[in-house]
């Protein structure tokens, strides 16, 4: 077979992938043999999808994502166990319809990780455990959401200590995206400390890795690195892509006159910035301990509908037709 990024970086970290069940058959299921060791459900395992309502777990995606890693040897990391997003709604209301108290809250946040995280013990080697928890708002600290109001921040404690209980041998990560700006940096390590100070079982920070082609910054980046290292804890990228979009309008709405053309000199721009990043990553080899895309190929990427849709992205390694871009010639000649 021919070399693939995980025979490239065997030396430094796994090389994963974000998968659905659709994404394993065909073309893109070969590359994924083909080029990775390892794999993230990208919706599979998240609380809406796989408990959508309360006593009932749906199975299928997730087991089908797991049993793919077991038959062709690739390690799995568990995504997500708690998030403001995709969560259920029966999640925080009482059958009445008022509002769960934070004890409820808590015990069913319990019985959800531990149902999830107990059955795929031994084949999820590492669970993000809270993502995004962090506001974007940098006058505020944690996100105001449903798990906020009601728990306050101690939702976050207890996520990790009920994980660690489940499975006491799996690595345990806070994740979050814009983990390289100063203002939302900062706010997130003063998280971490906090973490680590009352002794929470975390092992890990995963940074997101939804870049584009202007940030982060390669001092950025290795600033963010730096800082994140000095805390002891362990470091991923766990959703690594970069839009031809820059991010500040990708907050807007499509405009009308843009074009989404992957043009030669984007392409060229593009290349230019995943070979910076994966030096600055094989330069931090000792505390990087994976770096993970955020699909397979630019067949299919979430960047297509989000932030806005009808808009094509070229994000990833691979073109359309699973082909190399001149991005991944770039990341594996070192
Ligand atoms: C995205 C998926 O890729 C989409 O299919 C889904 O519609 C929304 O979620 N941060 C995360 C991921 O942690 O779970 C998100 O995945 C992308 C942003």
């Amino acid at each position: 077979a021919e070399k693939g990024l995980k025979d490239y970086y065997k030396a430094y970290f796994p090389v994963g992938v974000a998968v659905s069940p659709q994404g394993l058959k065909g073309a893109e299921g070969e590359l994924i043999k083909q080029q990775f060791n390892s794999i993230t459900p990208e919706n599979a395992m998240k609380m809406g999808p796989i408990h959508p309502e309360e006593n009932r777990y749906f199975w299928k995606d997730a087991d089908e994502i797991v049993q793919f890693a077991q038959d062709h040897h690739l390690r799995v990391r568990g995504h997500n166990l708690l998030w403001h997003e995709q969560t259920p709604r029966w999640l925080f209301k009482n059958a009445d319809g008022s509002t769960v108290s934070k004890d409820v809250l808590l015990q069913r946040l319990h019985d959800h990780i531990d149902t999830v995280v107990k059955r795929y013990k031994g084949k999820i080697y590492a669970w993000d455990v809270v993502n995004e928890a962090i506001s974007d708002n940098p006058q505020e600290f944690l996100r105001d959401s449903e798990w906020y109001k009601i728990c306050g921040e101690d939702f976050i404690a207890k996520a990790f200590e009920y994980a660690h209980a489940a499975d006491p041998s799996a690595v345990l990560f806070y994740n979050d995206y814009n983990t390289e700006r100063p203002e939302k940096r900062d706010r997130i390590i003063k998280l971490l400390k906090k973490l680590k100070a009352a002794k929470v079982p975390i092992d890990a920070v995963g940074l997101q890795g939804h870049w584009s082609l202007q940030e982060p910054t390669e001092p950025e980046l290795r600033a963010a690195l730096d800082e994140y290292k000095a805390l002891g804890l362990k470091i991923q990228i766990t959703e690594l892509d970069v839009s031809i979009y820059p991010w500040e309008k990708e907050r807007r709405a499509r405009c009308p006159d843009e074009s989404d053309a992957f043009t030669p000199e984007l392409e060229q721009k593009q290349a230019a910035q995943y070979k910076m990043f994966f030096k600055v990553f094989r330069d931090y080899k000792n505390v990087l301990t994976g770096v993970t895309f955020w699909n397979i190929s630019d067949k299919y990427t979430w960047l297509d509908t989000y932030p806005v849709p009808g808009r094509k992205n070229y994000p990833l390694l691979f073109d359309q037709n699973q082909k190399p871009k001149k991005a991944f010639y770039e990341v594996v000649k070192f």
